[in-house]
């Protein structure tokens, strides 16, 4: 046999694999491939997605192009080629043949994988204070306030939650510190999707929405509190127990810089502060602190002593408009929430100081495993 022949590989009866217009096979037991049989004929292009590995044979037909399952990358099921204006993306094709009712796949691509440069993201890059092209590290520093209270920003209302943030950042402005608000309410993004349901690799950092959506606004919240932010204010009402819905769709988001944890060893958070506002007409502080701070926590961030204020008037009250009242006159309160905003600030200034963060932090997250159960090989 030549070792042409050689390469050719019998992938299955062809009356079978005719079934089904897309699937995965594996040539040699290294090369994957995504066949597929349209038009009577069948086609096979390499397996592996340009974009960040997808399994394209995963995906799905649509017209003559294969859909990654994991982003919606397409190519052409024949040629490999991207989408009109994006051939040079391309995916190695294969010669396929048919021969006494077997399919046969060439494992000698039949032509190469090109990848069409495209800029890296601006939120690729993290550069940490102190680092060359950072922010000096005596330099004043940073606090972002997150309002996740939910209201028609075109009717404004009084929000405990909101009205407690803007005493704290008012603090640390006071006290030097460099300060912005956002309001997710006034933010259009998405929902996260559950890339990493379908694989922990498929959820990227950047987060894939914002690489894809131009118009999706999560990458200014992305940009605080990777980049920007040294403190992190984050101010919730309680609704139904838990912490508000726009603090939930945010949070899922931020599935991806915790991912980084876990599939790279990776930790975009260093060196950053949070403190937290709650505020509720009824009850369940504790429990709705308990998840902010787990979570907070698997990113990598400290607390300063005491790391939360919160209000609430317990089960039974359900005369809203009187807490409204209560927390609008209450100067304890106001006074609380500007002295989280201090301790953040001098906790910030005592870990900069120390760089505690310096060194590469390894094995961050809950899990603490490789990705892959590497530990029971271990
Ligand atoms: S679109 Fe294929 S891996 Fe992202």
């Amino acid at each position: 046999m030549s070792g042409q022949d050689a390469d050719w590989c019998d992938v299955g009866p062809a009356e079978e694999l005719a079934r089904l217009p897309l699937q995965e096979a594996v040539l040699n037991g290294r090369t994957r491939i995504a066949l597929s049989f349209r038009n009577g004929a069948f086609s096979a292009v390499s397996g592996v997605c340009n974009h960040v590995g997808g399994p394209l044979g995963q995906g799905r037909l649509d017209g003559d192009y294969i859909v990654c399952p994991w982003h919606g990358w397409k190519f052409h099921h024949a040629t490999g080629q991207g989408e009109p204006g994006y051939e040079e993306d391309c995916v190695p094709r294969h010669e396929v043949k048919v021969a006494n009712g077997r399919v046969l796949v060439n494992a000698a691509a039949a032509s190469r994988r090109g990848k069409k440069p495209h800029p890296p993201h601006p939120l690729e890059k993290i550069v940490r204070r102190g680092e060359p092209g950072g922010t000096p590290l005596d330099a004043p520093l940073r606090v972002v306030g997150i309002s996740t209270t939910n209201m028609d920003v075109a009717n404004p209302r009084y929000s405990t939650s909101d009205a407690l943030l803007d005493s704290a950042l008012a603090s640390a402005g006071e006290r030097g510190a460099a300060t912005r608000l956002i309001r997710l309410a006034e933010l259009k993004f998405r929902a996260c999707e559950g890339y990493y349901s379908k694989a922990a690799r498929a959820c990227t950092w950047p987060c894939s929405i914002t690489q894809m959506d131009p118009t999706d606004q999560m990458d200014g919240v992305y940009e605080a509190f990777t980049q920007w932010a040294d403190v992190f204010l984050i101010a919730t009402p309680i609704r139904w127990g838990q912490a508000s819905s726009l603090y939930y769709r945010m949070v899922e988001r931020m599935n991806c810089i915790q991912n980084q944890e876990t599939i790279a060893d990776r930790v975009l958070l260093r060196d950053k502060i949070v403190g937290l506002i709650v505020t509720g007409g009824q009850d369940n502080i504790q429990a709705v602190v308990g998840q902010m701070m787990t979570f907070f926590g698997e990113l990598g961030c400290q607390f300063p002593q005491f790391p939360f204020i919160a209000h609430s008037r317990g089960w039974s009250h359900e005369d809203m408009e009187n807490n409204v009242r209560i927390v609008r006159q209450s100067a304890e309160l106001h006074e609380g929430a500007a002295a989280l905003a201090q301790r953040c600030l001098v906790t910030s200034r005592a870990l900069l100081d120390a760089r505690v963060a310096k060194d590469r932090v390894s094995r961050g997250g809950r899990k603490a495993h490789r990705l892959g159960g590497a530990e029971s090989a271990e």
